[in-house]
C-alpha cells in the first residue's frame, strides 16, 4: 500500500521544516488574494514552473572523506562580508502580508547578516526602514513615467545611507498576471468572493488593516493622486506608471547621480551584462522576475555560466527566480553566482510569522546551504565550482545573444 505523506499544515510557522511547509502555513494565515499575489506567475506560468524544474536537472558530485567541521558560508559582497550568500529581493506591497512588512524583512535580514532590498512600491518610507532596521540596505528603483520620482528616491536613499541602488529593467512592460487579476472585479476592487474570504481571516485584518487602515505606497505617496495612494487602489494603478521607454541612457544618468553601488536587475544575456559592466554598474541580477513577467523566458540559472564567465571578474553577478532550497543556492554559486536573491521564500515567512517568520525562512535556507556544503565535502563557498555538478552545460551560447 502506498505511503501517505503530508506536509505540516498547522498554524505554527516554527514547525515548518522547509520553505514548502512555510508556504503551507502562509496559505492559511493570509487571505487568498494576498497569497495569490505572491504565488502568481505570468500567463500560463510556464516560466514559474520552469524556474523550479530547472534545478532538478542539475545534480551534485560530492567528494568523500573530507573534514568539513570548520565549514562556513560567509562571502564578500561589494567588499563587505555577508554571513551567507543570500539577499532579500525587492518585493512590492509587503504590507499586505503583515503590518510594516518592509521593516520586518529588513530586520530579519540585518539579524541574519545579509542585505535587504526595499521596493519602490513598498509600504514603509525608506527613511523609516533605515531607522527601524539598520543593517545593509539596498533600494530598488523602477523608472516610472514621471522620472522625477526616481530622482527623489535616489536623493533620499543616498541621504538615508542605502548602500546600493537596484534598478529593475524587466517590468517596463508589465506582466500578464491573470491569476492575480482574476481576484479583482475591476482594478482595485476585489471580487465579492475574495471580500467574503477576507472575513475568514480576522487576525490578518487586525494586523494588516487594524487601526492604521489599508497600507499605502509610502515611498512615492507624494507623487500619486489621492485616490491611488492606498494599496487597494494603487495595485491597479501602479502598473500604469511603468513605461516602455526606459533605456541605457536612463541607466547612464543614474550612474552619474548615484554615488553608491549600482546594480542592474533584469539581465539575461551576455551582451547586456557586458554593457552594464562597461557603463560602470557594480553588479547585475540575472532574473526573470520570479516568472511574473515574460512567460516562456529562460531561467537565469541556464544563462548564468556564460554570463559569469564573461563578466564575473568585473562585476558582482547575483541570480534569482525559483530558489526554495539551500541546494538551489549552492548550485547557483557553483555555476558562478556570488549571491542569490530570494523573493517568495522570505515572503512565505513574512506571511506565516512576520519578522520571526522571515528569520525562520532564512534559517531554513542557510541551514540547508550548510548541510549541502558538508555533504559535498566543501568547507566554504570557495570550494564550489562546476566540477561539483553533473550536467552538460553548453560551453557558450553566444549564438543566442
Ligand atoms: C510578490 C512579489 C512582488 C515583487 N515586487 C517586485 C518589485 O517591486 N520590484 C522588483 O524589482 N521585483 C519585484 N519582484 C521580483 C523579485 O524581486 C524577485 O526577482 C523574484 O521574487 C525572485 O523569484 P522568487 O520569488 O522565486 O524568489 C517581486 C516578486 C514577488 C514574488
Amino acid at each position: 500500500m502506498a505511503l501517505r505523506r503530508k506536509l505540516y499544515t498547522g498554524a505554527d510557522f516554527r514547525r515548518a521544516l522547509s520553505i514548502e511547509e512555510l508556504r503551507a502555513v502562509a496559505r492559511r494565515r493570509v487571505p487568498h488574494f494576498a497569497f495569490e499575489y505572491v504565488e502568481c506567475g505570468a500567463e500560463d506560468e510556464l516560466t514559474l514552473r520552469w524556474n523550479r524544474a530547472v534545478f532538478e536537472s542539475i545534480r551534485f558530485v560530492p567528494s568523500t572523506l573530507v573534514d568539513t567541521t570548520a565549514r562556513h558560508q560567509r562571502t564578500s559582497l561589494f567588499g563587505r562580508e555577508s554571513s551567507s550568500p543570500l539577499v532579500i529581493a525587492p518585493t512590492a506591497v509587503n504590507g499586505m502580508q503583515c503590518f510594516r512588512g518592509d521593516v520586518a524583512l529588513a530586520r530579519a535580514a540585518a539579524a541574519a547578516g545579509i542585505p535587504f532590498t526595499q521596493s519602490t512600491f513598498s509600504n514603509v518610507r525608506l527613511e523609516e526602514v533605515a531607522a527601524a532596521a539598520g543593517g545593509r540596505l539596498w533600494m530598488q528603483l523602477y523608472l516610472l513615467k514621471d522620472r522625477s520620482i526616481a530622482r527623489d528616491i535616489v536623493r533620499r536613499a543616498d541621504r538615508a545611507g542605502f548602500e546600493a541602488l537596484v534598478v529593475t529593467s524587466d517590468a517596463n512592460v508589465f506582466g500578464g498576471r491573470e491569476w492575480d487579476r482574476r481576484n479583482y472585479r475591476e482594478p482595485g476592487k476585489l471580487t465579492l468572493r475574495n471580500l467574503a474570504e477576507i472575513a475568514c481571516h480576522p487576525r490578518w485584518v487586525l494586523d494588516v488593516i487594524g487601526s492604521h487602515g489599508i497600507p499605502r505606497f509610502e515611498n512615492i505617496v507624494d507623487f500619486l493622486p489621492p485616490e491611488a495612494r492606498s494599496a487597494r487602489a494603487g495595485i491597479g494603478y501602479l502598473p500604469r506608471l511603468l513605461v516602455p521607454d526606459v533605456t541605457w541612457e536612463d541607466l547612464q544618468q543614474l550612474r552619474e547621480a548615484w554615488p553608491g553601488k549600482l546594480i542592474l536587475k533584469g539581465v539575461l544575456n551576455v551582451a547586456d551584462a557586458r554593457r552594464a559592466a562597461d557603463l560602470g554598474c557594480d553588479g547585475i541580477v540575472l532574473t526573470n522576475h520570479g516568472g511574473r513577467q515574460l512567460d516562456g523566458c529562460v531561467s537565469p540559472i541556464e544563462v548564468l555560466p556564460e554570463i559569469a564567465r564573461a563578466v564575473g571578474d568585473r562585476i558582482v553577478v547575483i541570480v534569482d527566480s525559483g530558489f526554495r532550497r539551500g541546494a538551489d543556492v549552492v548550485k547557483a554559486i557553483a555555476l558562478g553566482a556570488r549571491a542569490v536573491m530570494v523573493g517568495a521564500a522570505t515572503l512565505y515567512g513574512l506571511a506565516a510569522g512576520g519578522e520571526e517568520g522571515v528569520r525562520h525562512a532564512l534559517g531554513i535556507l542557510s541551514g540547508e546551504v550548510d548541510r549541502v556544503l558538508g555533504q559535498l565535502g566543501c568547507t566554504s563557498l570557495a570550494d564550489l565550482g562546476p566540477h561539483r555538478l553533473a550536467r552538460a552545460w553548453p560551453e557558450t551560447q553566444e549564438s543566442t545573444v
